[in-house]
């Protein structure tokens, strides 16, 4: 799964050549929030040829929000360009995601595209009503592949004017945000991917936060600024003494398979933890 999830403002061309050339797993080509509306047309062809000339797993679109009056003209700009997949903002629940599949199966029809190839991946907390709804998204959608969370635009319309408090930490509905969309994905049995971490120069409060997202359940984290890539993907990726754990667990219950739990450096160690370590060695590639 994808662990760094880089925003490129659509219109950037700079940043877009930038960001094709880092180590981003997958870049989002916005054409949203970072896009001043005029720029819009130019911006989503200029989309729609990076995609053309690099097509591929990574490379993903965030369209305007379905309640915008672009949302349909993005799609159909980027759709016949083949996007890997399309990162839906402002979604008020499960049925956004059937109303985006049946726009994206038309888009594919008439380009010629196989039906259901393209993914959808949801920002899933950022208007009110969508807090209601994260359970919405299990069964899921074939295409969906990952739900996300944002704190800025739930800010803006819940009307706070700060969604931190003076110490640093998010304030309770960012946080009740952020658990709702972690188990609205585990529910749906999709990536949860952590949000922007705003403050770019900061890359330890990054990591910080990165490694608390991970031990929290998240697979990944979105990224605004190049320098953050490199640090959400050392955040995901498991390191050596968590592998050689891990296949220890594995190999205690292997020796013992009539056993239920083991001891381990005189821990318990049951079901739970082994499905834990298979996990984390299927994340790292062992599994
Ligand atoms: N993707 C690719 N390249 C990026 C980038 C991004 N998101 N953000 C910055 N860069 C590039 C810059 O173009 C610059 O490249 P250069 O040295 O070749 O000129 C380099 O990285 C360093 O940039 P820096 O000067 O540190 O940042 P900035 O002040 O130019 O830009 C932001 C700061 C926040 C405006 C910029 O990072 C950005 O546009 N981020 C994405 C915003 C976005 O998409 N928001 C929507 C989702 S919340
Ligand atoms: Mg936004």
């Amino acid at each position: 799964m994808a662990r760094s999830w880089l925003f490129v403002p659509g219109d950037a061309e700079r940043k877009l050549a930038k960001g094709l050339a880092g180590e981003a797993d997958v870049l989002i080509l916005d054409l949203e929030d970072s896009v001043a509306p005029a720029n819009l047309p130019a911006a989503r062809a200029l989309v729609a040829a990076i995609l053309r000339e690099h097509a591929g797993p990574r490379l993903w679109v965030r369209i305007n929000a379905l309640a915008s009056p672009h949302a349909l003209a993005d799609l159909v700009a980027v759709v016949p360009a083949a996007p890997a997949g399309i990162l839906l903002p402002k979604a008020d629940g499960g049925a956004d995601v059937l109303r985006l599949g049946h726009y994206l199966s038309a888009l594919e029809a008439a380009a010629g595209l196989p039906e259901g190839g393209i993914r959808i991946a949801v920002v899933a907390t950022e208007t009110p009503a969508a807090l209601f709804a994260l359970g919405s998204y299990a069964p899921p959608h074939d295409r969906l592949a990952a739900l996300t969370w944002g704190a800025e635009d739930l800010a803006t319309a819940l009307g706070a004017s700060a969604n931190r408090e003076a110490d640093g930490r998010y304030a309770a509905p960012y946080q009740l945000a952020r658990s709702l969309c972690l188990a609205g994905a585990a529910a749906a049995g999709v990536a949860p991917i952590d949000t922007v971490f705003t403050d770019f120069r900061d890359a330890a409060g990054l990591s910080r936060e990165a490694a608390a997202a991970r031990r929290a359940g998240f697979a990944g984290k979105l990224a605004i600024h190049p320098d953050q890539v490199g640090p959400i993907n050392a955040a995901f990726t498991p390191d050596a003494a968590e592998i050689a754990h891990a296949e220890r667990i594995v190999a205690a219950f292997a020796a013992n398979p009539g056993l239920g739990t083991v001891g381990i450096d005189g821990r318990m160690i049951d079901m739970p933890h082994l499905k834990q370590a298979r996990r984390l060695l299927a994340m790292a590639g062992r599994g």
